[in-house]
């Protein structure tokens, strides 16, 4: 008995299924944000052993409904406000039921020639949404650490004389250490990058940021100047466009001038903001980021597409490829002139993600896009407004896009003003409505809000405010007295 479940069960599950997505959605505002369970309460929920024998498609769907679905993070809530609040949407939803159905694995073009070009075609789509050179090319991967990590491991590759692939790093004194410089607020995928590409943590050179949080660029300058003085070789800067605590974007036009007269290798991890930039007038902060080497932007971030999809785009994809491409017998195809996506990184296997991302592109079109990003760039804006008017609260940062980040001004110590914020944070999150989260500014405990949900209207957003300043009024009251 291999044979999968009928046409008529299946057909049948599918309608079942479109109805409790179709539900979900809509009414996902009346869940709380944050499930109310308790470690290992789901686990407790579930059998300890499989079941040996089959079970109906309607009750497995029963349980779904009853342990599954009330018991995730509700990451599509309109009140969900927190880390980047990231968002699918319906014609992503379509496209990842397709590309589930079609199973077809785009390691190769001959192993799905749709993938394939679809693929090249909606990076292509992105490049010109962005505004970038026609000389980059996009592929997409799950998430903007493998982009990153990829790209770094390209910059690796481009040291020719090191010839790291084929006699790699291990027991070669002659070897330089390699160092990569981030800015204090890059992300964490950078160190991550680094270790995995067997450089050493110790090689990342954490540049001082300036008071709007961005890269300092002399400090910079000093760092690449300090390394080659002593040996080392600077071989990438990775600036980040939208740092994930503030969204900060580091100085790329200067960052990519000195890349280009020291031979370093720039990435620019665009991973959230990049979105940003289909939208001609937010597109000024990205200026530099078209001298970049390799840049990251993730649509699952802020392009409304289901998680995951990451594309990453390569000012000379030729050199990713040189870096990766390792063909067994059995991969060999003879059509030429095409494109065998598994060249371009690590996997081999590679799902069909770019079927949601041109379903998004095309539902919702170019300006359907930018009215969404500019409506949550608005809605931040208006928010950080509302913020600074309040004597008691404080906007901590630029808000370039769609975060804000800001402190309860309480508190007779900046330690105790750290635990009353943590306390505000938790009174608001255990509400239900809203989830906001929290990050670390120049040492202090900040509260960060994100507005990215195609669901998060203006009403919900003064909603949050709402809860958030009866939440401090309650902690005032029990401990300030
Ligand atoms: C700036 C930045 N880069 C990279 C990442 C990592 O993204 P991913 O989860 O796609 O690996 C994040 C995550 O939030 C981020 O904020």
């Amino acid at each position: 008995m291999s044979r999968d479940v009928s046409d008529p069960e299946l057909r049948a599950a599918l309608h079942r299924v479109a109805d409790m997505v179709a539900d979900y959605l809509q009414d996902v505002g009346q869940y709380p944000v944050l499930p109310k369970v308790q470690p290992g309460e789901v686990a407790s929920m579930l059998p300890g052993i499989a079941p040996r024998q089959g079970e109906s498609l309607d009750r497995i769907l029963d349980d779904y409904a009853r342990i599954i679905e009330p018991n995730v993070t509700h990451w599509n809530h309109p009140g969900f406000l927190g880390y980047f609040s990231i968002t699918g949407s319906g014609p992503g939803i379509l496209g990842e039921a397709l590309s589930a159905a079609l199973n077809v694995n785009a390691m190769l073009w001959r192993t799905s020639p749709a993938a394939t070009e679809l693929e090249e075609r909606v990076c292509d789509w992105l490049r010109q949404m962005l505004g970038l050179p026609e000389i980059f090319r996009g592929h997409i991967n799950d998430t903007a650490s493998v982009s990153t990590m990829l790209a770094l491991a390209a910059a690796r590759h481009a040291q020719p004389d090191l010839d790291i692939r084929e006699l790699g790093l291990a027991g070669r004194p002659e070897i330089p250490e390699l160092v990569v410089y981030i800015s204090d607020q890059a992300h964490s995928s950078c160190d991550k990058a680094v270790m995995t590409l067997g450089l050493g943590l110790r090689q990342v050179r954490r540049i001082v940021s300036d008071e709007q949080f961005r890269m300092r660029f002399d400090a910079l300058a000093e760092a690449v100047e300090a390394d080659r003085r002593a040996g080392r070789r600077p071989m990438a800067v990775v600036a980040t466009a939208g740092t994930t605590s503030t969204t900060s974007v580091d100085p790329m036009d200067r960052i990519a001038g000195l890349c280009q007269r020291e031979g370093i290798w720039l990435h620019v991890d665009a991973a959230y903001a990049g979105s940003a930039a289909i939208c001609p007038e937010l597109r000024g902060q990205f200026s530099g980021w078209e001298r970049a080497d390799s840049i990251v932007f993730n649509p699952h971030k802020w392009l409304f597409t289901p998680i995951d999809c990451s594309v990453l785009l390569m000012r000379d994809v030729e050199t990713l490829r040189s870096a990766f491409s390792l063909v067994p017998d059995y991969l060999k195809t003879d059509e030429e002139g095409v494109t065998n996506l598994m060249d371009l990184g690590v996997q081999l296997g590679r799902r069909f993600r770019s079927l949601k991302l041109w379903m998004v592109i095309r539902a919702f079109g170019v300006e359907g896009l930018q009215d969404r990003i500019r409506e949550h760039c608005r809605m931040a804006r208006d928010l950080a407004s509302l913020i600074d008017q309040d004597p008691e609260f404080a906007v901590v940062a630029p808000v370039p896009f769609s975060v804000v980040c800001f402190r309860w001004i309480a508190g007779d110590s900046p330690e105790q003003q750290d635990s009353l914020n943590e306390a505000l944070l938790n009174e608001v999150n255990s509400q239900g409505p809203v989830f906001v989260t929290s990050t670390v500014l120049k040492g202090r405990y900040t509260l960060h809000l994100a507005i990215g949900n195609l669901k998060t209207t203006e009403q919900h957003v003064q909603d949050a405010w709402q809860i958030i300043r009866a939440a401090a009024d309650r902690v005032s009251a029990a401990q300030l007295r």
